[in-house]
């Protein structure tokens, strides 16, 4: 089966990468880990991509004293890291790469991170935009935030140029109650139009592909729906384990890591009702009624609808990794969990009694994600003597590795008899297209700069993806570590979870796929 796009990718073609204005970076956390493995390679391609102006820089902020020598040769070896070999490139990159050494919690701090912006500012003509970001431990969101107000660098209401904005990280809270205190501590110093609360998925193209697959297509629509799907499986897997995370894995758990942000976001992109227009607003209004549309869990009968499992020591292919509670950082009787199943009801008009099963964990056997909507079968069918019934269809949105769309169908079997067998219609992203012009991240740290919202979580979003789960989360925290040990279900690494969460979903009578 050949699909051919029928436009050219070209480089300078209408999909070609938007570019920003000019604009000054700063980076809290700039010689932290998320900074080096993804925001710093990120904006090394932007740059190298044309994306970025000449009028930009980056000024790095953090606690650990460097001097801009040092900083660079940091930034130097992530960019390697990221697979980059031109020295030319790199030292054009570094030649645009500061940094400032501070204590977040020292006002005077800002005071010398701002004369340093605003001499760069002058050297650079960035007529004055900024964005800062904030890559640093959540704890200090809030400090960092009301120092950057009360000192001036960020201010309320910039929106249009010279703009100001800020990126804020996940994790965004821990429970509705902080998401809340921390939505109202950034809103005193800035506007939420000036804030962009980071979901990398929302990034990756082929999730934004499935607002397109759904809205640009007149067949699909009609049918997507509870009169014609049966059910929707959603399966994030990683072979990954928790790595050197274990002090915020600890804290944070799947269920946080996972499905408060990135999964929800697949599901209401799945579920949402066609926004009026591609507007930032009226997409975020769309996705946060799908998340205010799902069924709150009942207390009492979590467990039906929540698994929660852990993983033990196994293979990832020939190598053999740790349980893990014998990964560095996690202590011997630690109840958090790698591995969540959970059922969801979106109960509105529209899907009301579709069931959306989404599980996801960690050390599974492969990293892989996808959406999966199974459709009702067919209603009386006229093939009962064609020796297999017609099987439901299914369509499929592969996320990663492998991106693309595969449709499911029945066809009739070559010969002379009336037979019939399902067959698989696939759509492979790189096949057709190459690879990705841009990464998650730098798809999303450009749209922060040219000031488009669409991709980020809106306050009332985050808000309502907490008010859903903090029950949850709550109750398995006033759990005695017996109840815990009891309620989870352990996984060999390298293995599709726990057994149980194959049961999880045989008892409303269906299989993951
Ligand atoms: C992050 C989580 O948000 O997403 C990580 O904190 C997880 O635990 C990562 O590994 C997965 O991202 P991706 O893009 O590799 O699927």
């Amino acid at each position: 089966m050949e699909f051919k796009p029928s436009i050219e990718l070209k480089v300078s073609g209408v999909c070609e990468l938007s570019k920003a204005g000019p604009s000054g970076v700063v980076i809290f956390g700039a010689s932290g880990d998320l900074a080096g493995k993804k925001l710093i390679p990120s904006f090394f391609n932007l740059v190298n991509l044309g994306s970025v102006p000449g009028n930009f820089f980056i000024l790095g902020v953090g606690r650990t004293v460097l001097d801009d020598d040092s900083f660079r040769a940091k930034v130097r070896l992530a960019v390697f890291a990221a697979g980059e070999r031109n020295e030319s490139l790199i030292n054009n990159f570094c030649s645009k790469c500061f940094y400032a050494h501070g204590d977040y919690a020292d006002p005077t701090a800002y005071k010398s991170i701002g004369d340093r912006l605003g001499a760069l500012e002058k050297t650079f003509s960035t007529a004055g935009n900024r964005v800062f970001i904030l890559a640093i431990p959540p704890t200090l969101y809030k400090t960092v935030v009301s120092n950057l107000g009360k000192s001036g660098l960020m201010e309320k209401g910039r929106i249009e140029g010279p703009f100001h904005r800020l990126m804020v990280e996940k994790p965004f809270g821990r429970d509705l109650e902080s998401a809340k205190d921390l939505n109202n501590e950034i809103l005193k110093y800035i506007d939420d139009t000036q804030v962009y609360r980071v979901d990398h998925y929302l990034g990756k193209n082929t999730v934004q592909n499935i607002l397109v697959f759904r809205f640009a297509n007149a067949i699909f629509e009609p049918v997507w729906n509870n009169e014609y799907v049966d059910h929707v499986q959603i399966t994030v897997a990683e072979a990954a384990g928790v790595e050197n995370r274990a002090g915020y894995f600890e804290e944070a758990g799947m269920i946080r890591d996972m499905l408060q942000n990135h999964i929800l976001q697949l599901v209401s992109l799945v579920a949402m009702e066609r926004p009026r227009t591609l507007d930032s607003e009226e997409i975020r209004d769309s996705k946060k009624d799908v998340i205010n549309s799902i069924r709150p869990f009942d207390l009492d009968k979590i467990y039906e609808n929540i698994l929660r499992g852990q993983y033990k020591e196994g293979f990832i292919g020939a190598r053999k990794v740790p349980a893990y509670t014998s990964e560095p950082g996690v202590g011997e009787k630690s109840c958090t969990e790698t591995f969540f199943a959970v059922k969801l009801s979106v109960d509105n008009k529209k899907w009301k009694g579709v069931p959306f099963y989404v599980r996801s964990g960690k050390r599974m056997s492969k990293k892989y994600s996808a959406i999966t909507v199974v459709f009702k079968p067919v209603k009386d069918h006229i093939f009962s003597d064609a020796g297999t019934d017609p099987q439901p269809n299914a369509l499929t949105f592969y996320l990663q590795p492998q991106q693309g769309v595969s449709i499911k169908f029945m066809a009739k079997v070559p010969g002379s008899k009336m037979c019939l067998s399902p067959l698989d219609m696939d759509f492979n992203y790189k096949d057709k297209f190459g690879s990705d012009i841009a990464d998650d991240y730098g798809t999303i740290i450009l749209d922060c700069m040219l000031g488009d919202q669409t991709l980020f979580w809106r306050k009332d979003g985050v808000e309502a993806s907490w008010k859903l789960l903090t029950p949850v989360l709550h109750k398995w925290e006033s759990c005695s570590l017996n109840e815990k040990n009891r309620m989870l279900h352990f996984y060999a690494a390298g293995t599709n979870g726990p057994k149980e969460s194959d049961e999880f979903i045989r008892k409303d009578g269906r299989e993951w796929i």
